[in-house]
């Protein structure tokens, strides 16, 4: 949440900035910022809303050759002009851009800065009001001062600071937050991630927690806590710069749900071997084989594939498996088995419920992959394994490639697990995951049909139900989920046999019902589920599966192995959620109150 970017070199860093602010949006866009450094003038320009408007305010004429930049999601102080980004010293000679929160921002106003009158109701204020103290009052060097500022701070933070009085240096700095400084010749930038820099380089230093990075046009110096400089190579970022862009595509929703075929293709292709088969990692393939018990962390969409991926592993590996809220285990841990394998799925690997996760469960010992789409991402980093799910960056802030790419991926670790436990299996994953991606292009082939359903079942609604059993019920909670995100709309996924024992009190003439009807054992039972809401007067809409189809279902998905259910059926309720969405004229790409990486706890 909040993305920041900061440039320092020799071309005008005005439009790099709003450039890379704009690849940030995702990550919050309820009001943005920038500061420019011209010789020693500063000139910063605030807006709340989006880059947009922030646009707008910029006075062209203002050329810099260094800047730093802020596009902000709400934590503390309600999203305004005042609490937008960049924050100044009250002397004005320090300017700042915060990500993260600094949970004891309240003491260090008592402790260290009782006399300065705050104008924002940020945590981020106190941040550069502390290093303006200790320069200005106890004459630390600027170095010095922000080092000093950072041993103060609880909580998480990517930083970048200007000192009005040396445009020749940006200081840095990152804990727990996302940050990455940008090599280019002649110039540096830094960026909460890669995408937004790739405009003018593919290098990238990682930076590790702690670290105070000086960034300079023409060097970049990494000092630990201690004052010990580090060396580090960078990697070059492997986004083709044309993947996040929309193209002819009025929404990344939409474009990224179109993905999804290339999406499953691409995973099959990098997870085969010269004969076909599935392989993965050794490391990987031993620890699901010695595990008693898999433990499966993610929030999100990322938890309802969790939900699909349980089901995955246990009927085709065997491997008993819990899936967990990750805000819900952080503080409320079960008792958890001898030899715990923990599966963290992050489409941003970036999560901080879910990183908290993570650093427990590593100081207890236990084993830990990630499956994520973004590999070098820190849940990446700090697990013993990673699995990538190949989707291609996910731009739209509803998931919806990223969700069936994990279902895909889970189900070669599944395929995986069990052929290294010496299981005979009639199931062969590669041609059936084919099946899917054509099975998917049919419905996206059929968007026009999907967009009629939604115009009458959805765009004057209050609320509505999706129901299914078995996995069904698992995608009615993520096509409940989509709906709600991006349409507004009051939505709930539940078990068929469920809704009786109370919600059904909630049907009303006209209420929607979508039901899924994919699980032959059960197909029965959520036929008399559907009798059940349309006797009190519910709308319905089922969406069911070629061979158990019935007159009168809305959509019938074509036919795909019962294992990969889950794949095909999210694709009309994605498609239905953006339709919808699109009809009731809510922002599809950038729903309100959401940002994509939710680096905050
Ligand atoms: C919903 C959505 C979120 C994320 C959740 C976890 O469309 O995208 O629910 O799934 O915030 O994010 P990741 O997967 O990045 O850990």
């Amino acid at each position: 949440m909040c993305g920041i970017v900061g440039y320092i070199g020799n071309q005008d860093a005005k439009e790099i900035l709003l450039r890379g602010l704009e690849k940030l949006e995702y990550r919050g866009y309820d009001s943005a910022g920038i500061a420019l450094l011209n010789d020693d003038e500063l000139h910063l320009f605030k807006e709340k809303g989006r880059i947009a408007d922030l646009r707008k305010e910029v006075d062209t004429s203002v050329e810099a050759t260094a800047g730093i930049g802020h596009t902000r999601w709400a934590t503390h102080g309600e999203p305004s002009q005042i609490n937008a980004h960049p924050h100044q010293s009250s002397t004005e000679r320090f300017t700042l851009v915060h990500n993260g929160v600094i949970e004891n921002y309240q003491q260090i106003k008592r402790d260290f800065l009782s006399e300065v009158d705050f104008v924002s109701a940020t945590d981020t204020e106190v941040v550069v009001q502390l290093i303006s103290n200790l320069v200005e009052v106890q004459n630390l060097t600027v170095e010095d001062a922000f080092h000093q500022t950072l041993k103060e701070l609880h909580g998480s933070y990517a930083l970048a600071l200007i000192d009005n009085t040396n445009p020749e240096t940006l200081y840095v700095a990152k804990n727990k937050s996302p940050l990455l400084v940008g090599i280019g010749d002649d110039f540096n930038v830094v960026a909460s991630d890669s995408m937004a820099m790739l405009q003018v380089t593919n290098k990238f230093i990682e930076l590790m927690d702690e670290e105070v990075v000086i960034v300079k046009r023409d060097s970049v110096t990494i000092k630990d806590m201690d004052g010990n400089v580090m060396e580090r190579e960078p990697f070059t970022a492997e986004i083709d710069a044309s993947d996040i862009e929309k193209g002819t595509y009025p929404h990344y929703m939409l474009k990224e749900i179109d993905e999804q075929p290339l999406a499953i293709r691409n995973i099959i292709t990098k997870y085969k071997d010269e004969n076909d088969n599935i392989k993965l990692d050794e490391d990987i393939r031993e620890a699901m084989k010695d595990t008693d018990r898999i433990y499966i962390i993610a929030c999100g969409t990322s938890y309802n594939a969790g939900l699909v991926g349980k089901q995955l592993i246990e009927n085709i590996a065997e491997v008993p498996v819990e899936v967990h809220i990750a805000s819900e285990f952080l503080y409320n841990m079960p008792l958890v088995s001898k030899n715990p394998l923990f599966i963290f799925i992050s489409q941003s690997g970036e999560t901080a419920d879910s990183r908290g996760v993570l650093v427990n469960v590593k100081k207890k010992g236990f084993k830990s992959l990630t499956i994520t789409n973004v590999p070098g991402s820190t849940l990446s980093r700090e697990a013993d394994y990673t699995l990538h799910t190949h989707a291609g960056p996910e731009i739209a802030v509803a998931s919806t490639k990223a969700y069936t790419a994990q279902m895909a991926v889970l189900t070669l670790l599944a395929v995986d697990t069990a052929q290294a436990k010496g299981m005979k299996l009639d199931f062969n994953p590669i041609q059936e995951l084919g099946i899917v991606a054509t099975a998917m292009e049919s419905m996206i082939d059929q968007k026009e049909m999907i967009e009629g359903v939604a115009r009458n079942f959805l765009s004057v609604t209050r609320n509505a139900f999706f129901i299914g059993r078995g996995v069904d019920y698992y995608v009615c909670l993520e096509g409940a989920l989509k709906l709600k995100e991006i349409s507004y709309i009051q939505a709930e996924g539940f078990a068929g046999g469920e809704l009786k024992h109370g919600t059904i009190a909630l049907i009303e003439k006209g209420t929607p019902v979508i039901a899924l009807a994919t699980q032959k054992h059960v197909n029965g039972s959520i036929r008399s589920n559907v009798q059940e809401v349309v006797a009190r007067g519910a709308s319905p809409c089922i969406i069911s599966l070629a061979g158990l189809e019935e007159e009168g279902d809305t959509i019938v998905l074509d036919e795909v192995h019962e294992h990969l259910t889950p794949l095909a059926s999210v694709v009309p309720l994605q498609l239905l959620a953006y339709y919808a969405a699109l009809h009731r004229e809510c922002d599809v790409d950038k729903p309100r109150n959401l940002a994509k990486s939710v680096t905050v706890e």
